[in-house]
């Protein structure tokens, strides 16, 4: 299949998705390969075949949508932000919780692939952060549209280059070695509860400190389904809790109810109320 052939199609069926192109054009190659398969699966001649076969065949939309998943993550992805996290945000809403008499954290990684950015934050809280505010603990919830991708979240084993952004004591110490993978530890694991959810259907309820929403509904996600998952966010964040978005994801234009915190582009801080 011609990659124009491609793009021509992906334009086309994209919004009945609720997605929207430009996020694909960078990871299209992944995603019209897949297709390809798909359509020779089928036995049907090309790309236009196909389209037609949608039109008839409404069982088909689920696995296109299924064909279109961009599933890559890894531990500590965008180190600076999540630098950032450990070294500013986490200390201040750590205060802020206990100031309104708290006694858990509580995040949600929106999109959470295998688990490896709710286990991050579980990671920066136990071996850094946490030490500092013995009265606090952290509980993250996961979600995502993927059963497959959440048991292996829930299995928690991963290979060297999905970790190898972590400080080397942390491997050190909150994961088991096997011969060729790193598995948490029971204590981190048990921190975090995953959820299958598709964010178009359904949603998490909070109150949450801390939400991340990375390379999912700021990048393939059609505008105003952005606008409606942040509005979401927003009503489930406590005041000033912070949204972490993706090192190159901008919120969608127009949005409300944010701020950048510090300079840092990819965090934002609920604002409250009476301060919009
Ligand atoms: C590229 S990964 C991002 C993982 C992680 N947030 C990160 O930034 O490393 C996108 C994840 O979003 C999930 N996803 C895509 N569409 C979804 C939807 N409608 N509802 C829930 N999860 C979805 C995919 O299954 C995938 O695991």
């Amino acid at each position: 299949m011609q990659d124009k052939h491609c793009v021509r199609f992906l334009q086309s069926v994209l919004p009945q998705l609720q997605m929207r192109w430009p996020g694909f054009r960078k990871v299209r190659k992944q995603v019209c390969k897949r297709i390809h398969r798909r359509i020779s699966e089928l036995e049907l001649s090309d790309v236009d075949a196909y389209q037609h076969y949608l039109q008839t065949h409404v069982n088909e939309w689920p696995i296109l949508d299924h064909l279109c998943r961009v599933t890559v993550s890894r531990f500590y992805r965008d180190k600076v932000v999540l630098e950032h996290v450990r070294t500013e945000v986490l200390p201040e809403l750590s205060k802020s919780a206990i100031d309104a008499g708290n006694t858990t954290l509580r995040g949600w990684s929106a999109g959470c692939a295998m688990g490896e950015e709710a286990y991050s934050l579980v990671l920066i809280w136990n071996e850094t952060v946490g030490k500092q505010f013995p009265q606090l603990d952290i509980e993250v919830i996961g979600s995502d549209i993927d059963e497959v991708l959440l048991q292996r979240a829930s299995r928690a084993c991963y290979s060297y280059g999905s970790v190898k952004a972590l400080p080397e004591a942390w491997l050190n110490s909150a994961f088991t070695q096997n011969i060729n993978e790193y598995c948490l530890e029971t204590r981190i694991r048990n921190k975090v509860s995953f959820f299958k959810l598709d964010i178009r259907d359904k949603l998490i309820k909070g109150p949450f400190h801390i939400v991340f929403c990375r390379n999912m509904a700021f990048t393939y996600f059609e505008y105003a389904l952005q606008l409606e998952m942040l509005e979401h966010i927003r009503n489930n964040l406590v005041d000033g809790g912070a949204l972490i978005i993706g090192g190159h994801e901008s919120l969608p234009e127009g949005f409300s109810g944010f701020e950048q915190w510090s300079k840092q582009r990819a965090i934002f801080r609920k604002t409250r109320v009476n301060s919009e």
